[in-house]
């Protein structure tokens, strides 16, 4: 009967127990309500058994001791449900910690940091140039004037007013020679562009460039040094192989082939069959190229390289198809996440 103040009392604690939820401090505010001490609900009944008549004290205070121990059983649950629920008893220590989102570094990113790395133990600088680079750098000093037809070949990218987006990392042999002392080692990697978008071709790709400018510096100096190249970044089993070719920055000039690295010579379908893999342009500075940047070629000499750096990816990690590097496809760079 709720008109029995112990009855409401049970009923009222109940009630405020079931409010407070999992709520640790809330439990305690209703222990404090109904079992504190000095001012707990429980208190003022316990007083008023003693103004009881005396006939009505042994039921009152039977009824008294059942409803103490209630509340007594109940907060003892509630705590330890909160408790369990909480935060501070949940954490386990000993559970492996949540590894954090890094990112993957991008394969064009690994070989030029690997490339960067064999040249610079080799005694060479890395050095870069503008993206955006002016007629002079890209095309006349390196022996192409207006009216040469190598021009065509290059699909530029033109801008406004009369600046070209780099078709090639060579610029910046010319931008070494004009501003470094001698004897000059650099490599120089970079973006590049041109007007050129199929399935091997993407309008951006990047390129290494090395240069090397000083007293007697000889095509045997070259070979070797693109020979030491091949062997430290895919396997020292590769011959390297020297075709004559033609570029107006070098004479004599030569595209330089390798041993294919998928099937050591044997021939397979990257190599066509035919056991080679064509990998950098080279040769040695022409005079004309030297003069253009006021260095005389009686006294100084050079060789320079060129490669695509998308393409030695491709063959460095085995990938099938250039549009990977450039799609942007998780599934890809997952699988370089850790590498350095
Ligand atoms: N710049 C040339 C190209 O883009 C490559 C090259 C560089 C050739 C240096 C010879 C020497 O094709």
């Amino acid at each position: 009967m709720a008109t029995d103040p112990l009855e409401r009392a049970r009923e009222e604690f109940l009630a405020a127990l079931a409010e407070a939820g999992r709520d640790a401090a809330r439990i305690e505010a209703v222990r404090v309500r109904f079992a504190g001490r000095r001012s707990g609900l429980l208190r003022d009944l316990e007083e008023a058994l003693k103004t009881l008549p005396r006939e009505a004290k042994p039921a009152y205070g039977k009824a008294l001791n059942e409803l103490k121990r209630l509340v007594e059983e109940r907060l003892a649950a509630a705590h330890d449900g909160a408790a369990a629920g909480g935060p501070s008893r949940s954490l386990d220590v000993t559970l492996p910690g949540r590894r954090p989102v890094t990112g993957a570094l991008h394969p064009v990113t690994l070989v030029r940091r690997e490339i960067e790395e064999i040249f610079l133990r080799m005694g060479y600088s890395v050095a870069d140039g503008p993206e955006v680079e002016d007629d002079w750098h890209n095309f006349g000093a390196l022996n192409m004037p207006p009216d040469h037809p190598a021009r065509d070949t290059q699909d530029t990218f033109f801008l406004a007013g009369g600046p070209l987006l780099r078709t090639h990392t060579s610029p910046v042999q010319i931008r070494s020679m004009e501003t470094m002392p001698l004897p000059i080692r650099v490599i120089i990697p970079g973006r590049v562009y041109r007007r050129d978008s199929d399935l091997r071709h993407s309008p951006m790709f990047h390129q290494v460039e090395g240069l090397v400018v000083g007293e007697g510096v000889t095509f045997g100096n070259l070979k070797a040094t693109l020979e030491a190249f091949v062997h430290v970044l895919f396997d020292p089993r590769l011959a390297v192989r020297f075709r004559p070719s033609f570029f107006p920055f070098t004479e004599p000039s030569a595209e330089v082939d390798i041993t294919c690295v998928l099937c050591l010579g044997r021939g397979c379908p990257m190599c066509s069959g035919s056991g080679w893999i064509e990998i950098l342009g080279a040769g040695m500075v022409d005079p004309r190229v030297l003069r253009a940047c006021k260095i005389d070629p009686e006294r100084a000499s050079g060789f320079a390289f060129g490669c695509g750096l998308d393409r030695v990816a491709l063959l460095k990690y085995r990938l099938p198809d250039l549009r990977l590097l450039f799609s942007g496809d998780e599934r890809l760079l997952r699988q370089f996440e850790g590498a350095r």
